[in-house]
């Protein structure tokens, strides 16, 4: 029975980790920029844009009668060069809209991040546990420690109860986020830890965590009389509404803009994103020609998106659904959505089919392990097993940690 179910397994086990692999590939930095799709997290949410801290630094543009002699005709291209990002750039371009700069958010709509963070520090837990009089093991504080830090992963990737997920994120990008977020909230051990990007996917990054957070990806563009009652134009409208330099000046420092019947210039609703560089905002615009969004979203999968681009290797695949100099319109929205629907049906359905045989070969392994643990065996044969349980990243970034945290006295 033994030799039947040894390679099955081993078969289904290399399955579930391609599986893995393919999740991750795609992201991997700037290998695979895909389109921004769907609606903005607002309009999911239903929530109002006056109702809501999400997506606003507190700072408004500039009224009409403010001018801009700083402004100079010529413009600042993105540079079209490797970028070098640190964790707290990561964390300035996918998290500082919410969250703000100190990382305190607004709650209670937006809870801070600093004791989620601490908490992944057994030194930190230990500390905490004794000022409340609660006596706790170092390896209970380590295993709480552990726990935060796999919470902290999996938020990224899944989002909360009304924080967006981070999916786009590569596990090297949510690595140095994450030593950011601990250098942030005064957690020992933390490092520096640097990504190299290319310019369309620092805009990408921008335009999937922080632009998105109120603007949908497609739409009617709006009419002034429109804007003035509160709409929001989608993205798919910005690159042809403002020319590139008026498009980084909206951004960076605020402009005013065409509001009402009759339209006359108004102060902007838009917060000023001053902490984005003009480069970066370039780059987003130029994420953003090159990419055009797309209606549907894209949220069924990583895996998707390594199938729409036919890759069997994600991480050099040339993305398909772009027209790299703009030549080659985007095909118009309606011919488009019934064909991304059959993909993302196909997609699922093979999901599924793969989900259900890792099921069943887990449920066979887990037969073959008490099986083989009801023998006599040395007791440190599967000492290693619950790693299996968890996501590949939890365990590398886990191990990051461990170096710091886990030299025990
Ligand atoms: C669109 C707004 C938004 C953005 C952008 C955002 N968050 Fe959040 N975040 C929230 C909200 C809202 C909560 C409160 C919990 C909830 O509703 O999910 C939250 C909660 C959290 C928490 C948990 C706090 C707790 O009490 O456990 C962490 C950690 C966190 N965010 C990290 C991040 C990181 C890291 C990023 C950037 C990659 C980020 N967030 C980007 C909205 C946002
Ligand atoms: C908190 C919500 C919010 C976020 C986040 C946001 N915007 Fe906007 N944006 C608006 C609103 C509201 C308008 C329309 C009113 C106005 O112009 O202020 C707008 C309008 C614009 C316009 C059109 C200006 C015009 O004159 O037609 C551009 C360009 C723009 N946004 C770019 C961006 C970019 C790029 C990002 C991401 C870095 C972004 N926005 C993030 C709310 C937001």
């Amino acid at each position: 029975m033994h030799n039947n179910l040894l390679p099955k397994l081993v078969t289904g086990l290399l399955l579930l980790g391609s599986l893995h692999l393919y999740a991750d590939d795609p992201n991997r930095s700037g290998s695979a920029v895909t389109s921004v799709a769907g609606e903005s997290w607002l309009s999911h949410l239903h929530r109002s844009f006056g109702d809501t801290s999400m997506g606003k630094t507190g700072r408004l543009g500039p009224a009409p009668s403010e001018q801009e002699e700083r402004w100079p005709a010529g413009l600042l291209a993105s540079s079209g060069q490797e970028i070098t990002l640190r964790g707290q750039d990561l964390y300035r371009l996918n998290c500082q809209a919410c969250h703000g700069e100190t990382g305190l958010g607004a709650p209670p709509e937006i809870n801070s991040i600093i004791d989620p963070v601490r908490a992944t520090s057994a030194a930190l837990m230990l500390d905490r546990m004794k000022k409340r009089g609660m006596e706790i093991t170092p390896a209970a504080a380590s295993e709480m420690a552990k726990q935060a830090q796999s919470s902290l992963i999996e938020r990224l990737h899944k989002g909360g109860k009304s924080m967006p997920p981070f999916s786009q994120l590569s596990d090297e990008e949510r690595h140095a986020l994450i030593e950011y977020m601990k250098q942030l909230s005064g957690t020992p051990g933390a490092v520096q830890v640097t990504v190299h990007e290319s310019s369309v996917r620092v805009g990408e990054l921008i335009v999937k965590s922080t632009c998105h957070i109120c603007h949908d990806a497609t739409g009617a563009n709006p009419t002034p009389a429109q804007l003035e009652d509160g709409e929001i134009p989608p993205l798919e409208t910005l690159t042809s509404r403002v020319d590139e330099a008026q498009f980084i000046r909206k951004v960076t420092s605020g402009a005013p803009v065409l509001m009402g019947t009759p339209p006359m210039l108004h102060r902007g609703r838009m917060p000023v994103f001053y902490y984005l560089s003009s480069e970066e905002a370039a780059d987003v615009y130029l994420y953003l020609s090159n990419y055009p969004p797309s209606p549907l979203n894209a949220e069924v999968s990583p895996l998707a998106a390594t199938i729409e681009q036919g890759g069997g290797s994600g991480l050099n695949a040339p993305p398909t659904n772009s027209s790299p100099q703009g030549s080659s319109a985007p095909a118009p929205a309606p011919n488009r959505e019934p064909r991304a629907f059959a993909e993302h049906w196909a997609v699922a359905l093979v999901l599924l089919a793969v989900t259900g045989f890792g099921l069943s070969v887990i449920l066979l392994a887990c037969g073959l392990v008490s099986y083989q643990l009801s023998q006599p065996r040395p007791p440190t044969l599967y000492s290693g097993e619950p790693a299996l349980a968890m996501p590949s990243n939890a365990v590398s970034a886990g191990s990051g940690v461990a170096g710091a945290n886990g030299r025990r006295r």
